[in-house]
């Protein structure tokens, strides 16, 4: 039931020609003319207004500015927003937004299981059971971090999908750097901002043995602080893309900056293969050269992070031994960077 409340109330917001204002008015930080959007949608000033009018009354702010025209404020996203500002992509071909939903992984995986198509993006306003890596939780209340997966289906074996989580890491890195300085990965695939956790990728798959027929990679960014702040059961240290930035970060402007880098990086994994994408994973990863203590589920060790392997493992070398870590997290010695449990 809750599947399917999820994507009624995602269709019944929105009339279309509000679709279209709010696609117009999304992603320009310049107000956009009352005459320039009558023109653009065939309908009177009057009649923009209206449909202004009716988004306001739904909760979403629009701001005015007399003689110049309206600014969308609310951090508001629909297909429409998205496809307006994606060209000819894999990736985003077609985009979803739900209001809530339990996973968007999971969405994305019963979709692809029914043959949805590979590029497919699902972004939820909330999950009321969103994952995290190591089967802890992630939260994704209304509208302050982007909960987004993607459907990919890559013609390669099951053992090689790790890579694609190390080659997400490696893109979101690149999106999130154009908004922030400063942005580190750590290993696996968490991204690090002054020492806190500011987004995590989980990926998961439906394959059989040789043949992988669904990959799934969800990506969790924080957005902004929540207002009432973070949820007490995180005990670890986190932060936000907007105080990472300096400035209010929207959601569709991080979720297109993602797509556009996954679009490059997953274009040139099936031309050139892995190697590429290690190379720059390791230049990104704060800890490359560096002493961690490397945590497992029966303890931990440490040593001096040297290599990634094909397999996505880190290679630590421990007291002159090399030691592959192949799951759990790492914590960077000397600094408080210990992985958040979002
Ligand atoms: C981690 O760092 O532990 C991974 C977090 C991944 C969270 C995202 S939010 C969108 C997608 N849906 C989920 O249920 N999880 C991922």
């Amino acid at each position: 039931m809750e599947i399917r409340r999820g994507i009624i109330a995602s269709l019944m917001t929105m009339n279309p020609k509000q679709d279209l204002i709010l696609a117009r008015l999304g992603g320009s930080s310049m107000p956009v003319s009352g005459d320039l959007l009558a023109d653009e949608l065939g309908l009177s000033r009057a009649g923009i207004w209206k449909h202004i009018q009716s988004l306001r009354k739904q909760g979403i702010e629009i701001e005015s500015h007399p003689g110049r025209g309206y600014r969308l404020k609310s951090d508001v996203l629909s297909p429409a927003m998205l496809r307006r500002h994606l060209g000819d992509t894999v990736i985003g071909s077609e985009c979803m937004v739900l209001e809530e939903i339990d996973s968007t992984n999971r969405e994305a995986m019963r979709l692809g299981e029914s043959g949805a198509k590979e590029g497919l993006v699902i972004i939820a306003n909330r999950q009321t059971t969103g994952r995290g890596r190591l089967g802890r939780s992630w939260h994704t209340e209304a509208h302050d971090s982007l909960a987004m997966s993607i459907l990919l289906r890559p013609n390669i074996s099951p053992e090689k999908v790790p890579q694609l989580s190390l080659l997400t890491a490696v893109a979101l890195h690149k999106a999130l750097s154009h908004f922030a300085t400063d942005i580190g990965i750590k290993w696996p695939n968490d991204m690090l901002h002054n020492g806190g956790k500011i987004a995590g990728i989980l990926t998961e798959m439906r394959a059989e043995p040789g043949q992988v027929h669904a990959v799934v990679i969800g990506i969790g960014v924080n957005i902004r602080k929540p207002s009432d702040g973070w949820p007490k059961e995180i005990t670890q240290q986190v932060t936000d893309l907007s105080t990472a930035a300096g400035k209010d970060m929207n959601r569709l402007d991080v979720a297109l900056a993602i797509i556009r880098a996954m679009e490059i990086s997953y274009r040139e994994y099936l031309a050139d293969g892995f190697a590429p994408v290690r190379e720059k994973w390791w230049q990104a990863h704060a800890a490359s050269g560096q002493q961690v203590r490397a945590h497992g589920g029966t303890g931990y060790i440490e040593g001096v992070a040297e290599a990634l392997d094909e397999d996505g493992a880190l290679l630590l070398n421990v007291d002159g031994q090399l030691q592959r870590f192949i799951a759990g997290d790492i914590e960077l010695m000397g600094k408080n960077t210990m992985g958040s449990e979002r």
